[in-house]
């Protein structure tokens, strides 16, 4: 059996990238090695060396590199895992490239949603580097057959699942949802999703060439289910949490394709990604199929969403995030 002992973050520095790396770090006895790689090509920021410094002050080494061409910044590392945001997916094959040079063998894409091979997931404008990513590290197993990859699958993140961006205004107690009361999404909190993470990481990998006959080889695919709660249930939680009723009007999944068919046509990218998450959610996209890998780790378990919401609501940097503070 082989371990992963050395990851390095790229994209660390994102919403969800910082919640993985203090994840890591807090489990840096488990690792001979921990950390992130800061992009000096990227606008620098006051509250990014801030991220960065908090890395720092927990163990976590900052390694430097000028874009993702050169393999000089992945050298002596078995894992990378690359939370990149939406404008940033497209450079996965860039550093997978790069790294395989360095001689790295184990990658988690951006991934941390849904299953792409859920409905029409697989051909969704929303998901197209995510595929595209995938695709490229089945290409390039064919000339690196010790290659390996993680697929981890949630549905959604419960605190995301309630932005304004996805039709939910918490300011004035409305939204405007693609589908009907009944829809359905799976929700895992960051917390319990980032756990999830590190203990995949720790799952020891089979050795090159061993006959495991299922996804959880080299090449894995991990399904972690928190719950599946309808639009219903969730606003009748977001009342128990806020004490208002949310009025909610639910609209024809199918007009998000005149919408995303404008947003092509004003070269708006990033309306065209928020029509084509219309589509995947009003078709149960972010819906999680079983089977579920939970039981893999029985030591985590899961919250429910009343919980993870309660505590967003509590929190500064959620309310900030839902446009209450
Ligand atoms: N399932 C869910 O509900 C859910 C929710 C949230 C996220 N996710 C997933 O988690 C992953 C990360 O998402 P995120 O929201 O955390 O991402 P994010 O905050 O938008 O960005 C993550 C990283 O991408 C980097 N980046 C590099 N080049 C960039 C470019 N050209 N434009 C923008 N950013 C660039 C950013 O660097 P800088 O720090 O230099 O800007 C940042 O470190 C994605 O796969 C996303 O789908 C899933």
């Amino acid at each position: 059996m082989a371990i992963i002992k050395s990851v390095l973050v790229v994209g660390a520095t994102g919403r969800f990238g910082t919640y993985i790396t203090h994840a890591l770090a807090a489990q840096r006895s488990s690792f001979d090695r921990i950390a992130v790689f800061n992009d000096t090509s990227r606008p620098a920021s006051p509250e990014k060396e801030s991220t960065l410094n908090s890395f720092r002050s927990e163990g976590v080494e900052v390694v430097d590199g000028h874009g993702y061409h050169s393999e000089q910044p992945f050298r002596g590392f078995d894992c990378i895992i690359m939370p990149l945001g939406n404008h940033a997916l497209n450079q996965q094959p860039t550093i997978i490239d790069a790294a395989i040079a360095a001689g790295v063998r184990h990658f988690y894409p951006s991934e941390f949603g849904a299953d792409l091979l859920v409905g029409q997931n697989w051909t969704q404008r929303y998901y197209r580097d995510k595929v595209l990513t995938r695709q490229h590290l089945e290409k390039r197993a064919q000339d690196t057959p010790d290659l390996g990859w993680t697929y981890l699958t949630i549905g959604r993140l419960t605190e995301w699942a309630i932005l304004d961006h996805f039709g939910v205004d918490n300011k004035n107690h409305r939204a405007q949802i693609y589908g009907t009361k009944e829809g359905r999404q799976s929700l895992l909190s960051t917390p319990d999703t980032v756990a999830y993470l590190v203990e995949t990481l720790k799952d020891p990998l089979p050795e090159v060439g061993a006959n495991v006959g299922s996804t959880k080889g080299r090449r894995r695919t991990y399904r972690m289910h928190g719950s599946s709660p309808t639009w219903a249930e969730i606003f009748e939680t977001l009342k128990e949490i806020t004490g208002k009723e949310y009025e909610v009007t639910y609209l024809d999944v199918e007009s998000a394709k005149e919408e995303e068919q404008q947003a092509i046509a004003d070269g708006d990218v990033d309306a065209e990604l928020a029509a084509s998450h219309k589509l995947i959610q009003g078709r149960a996209g972010t819906c999680l199929p079983e089977p579920w890998d939970n039981g893999r780790f029985p030591a985590i378990k899961p919250e429910s969403m009343e919980v993870v919401l309660r505590r967003a609501f509590a929190s500064k940097k959620y309310r900030r995030f839902y446009g209450l503070a």
